[in-house]
């Protein structure tokens, strides 16, 4: 067996992209800590990561909607021996009208989407920058791009991520830290559980394929990662973009002229 790489704890390890993570990582020489709360999925993942790759595999049963199992996952991030990196893929999409009653799903899945992700970003961000060394990769979506109908709050949550993702690693960028945010388009996984998905069969990717190319991009020192965006260009005709309009309002406290009675 290789040397370790030291643990690596990922969140919604028990499906879909964190499952994928959580069998990369291994293969790379990672240890493992699995957080989910299907317990049997991550026991199961485990065992098999065991015996594919001889890595110390630890699993933890954790709702990430409530705050008593967030603080435990943050402890463990605090405390726990050599934690080297935290993939923070835990997430849902509470999709649908906004006035119809699974509106009341929104606010859950704000708890884990934005509010679990920030605090556990933030448990691993002040370890890995006392130690000036860590990984943190949180998981967005292009959907932060598209603030469709029926999906307000899951983009909103998704534009969270990118925002305090760049930010974050903006604050780190001295003590060493990487952070990551990754971008993905559809993904096979069981995310849209059994409704049928908005988009198009042929643009659905394999978590596998979602994870290796993700990792690809970690090495090659992209912090924020599209996937199957095929030209790059078009994400830096955006920076461009906003940089455009960061400087235009940027010049005068006083109410554009467009305004004016
Ligand atoms: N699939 C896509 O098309 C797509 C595209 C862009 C971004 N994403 C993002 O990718 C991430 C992973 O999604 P996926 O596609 O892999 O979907 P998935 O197969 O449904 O996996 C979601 C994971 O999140 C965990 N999770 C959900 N609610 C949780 C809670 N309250 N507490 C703890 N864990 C919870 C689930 O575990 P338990 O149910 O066992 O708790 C599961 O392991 C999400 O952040 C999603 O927004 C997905």
């Amino acid at each position: 067996m290789s040397q370790s790489k030291g643990f690596a704890l990922v969140t919604g390890a028990s499906s879909g992209i964190g499952a994928a993570y959580a069998a990369r990582l291994a293969e790379r020489g990672h240890d493992l800590i699995l957080v989910a709360r299907r317990l049997d999925r991550l026991e199961s993942l485990a065992d098999q990561l065991r015996g594919l790759y001889g890595r110390t595999v630890e699993t933890v049963q954790a709702d990430l909607a409530n705050e008593p199992d967030v603080a435990q996952v943050e402890n463990i991030l605090s405390s726990h021996p050599n934690v080297q990196m935290l993939v923070n893929c835990a997430g849902l999409g509470a999709l649908g009208p906004a006035t119809s009653p699974a509106a009341a799903a929104v606010g859950g899945m704000l708890k884990v989407n934005v509010l679990a992700l920030t605090q556990l970003s933030l448990a691993a961000a002040k370890r890995f920058a006392a130690a000036k060394s860590g990984t943190i990769i949180n998981i967005g979506s292009v959907v932060a791009f598209m603030p469709v109908a029926s999906a307000g709050g899951y983009s909103g949550s998704k534009a969270y991520v990118l925002n305090f993702s760049r930010a974050l690693q903006a604050e780190l960028a001295e003590s060493n830290v990487t952070v990551q945010v990754v971008m993905p388009g559809p993904v096979r996984s069981e995310f849209f559980g059994d409704k049928p998905s908005p988009f198009p069969e042929h643009l659905f990717m394999d978590s596998e394929m979602l994870v290796d190319t993700a990792l690809i991009a970690l090495e090659q020192g992209e912090m924020v990662c599209f996937p199957n965006l095929q030209e790059i260009e078009a994400w830096q005709a955006v920076e461009a973009a906003r940089g455009g309009l960061v400087k235009g309002f940027s010049q005068t406290g006083k109410p554009a002229p467009r305004y004016s009675k």
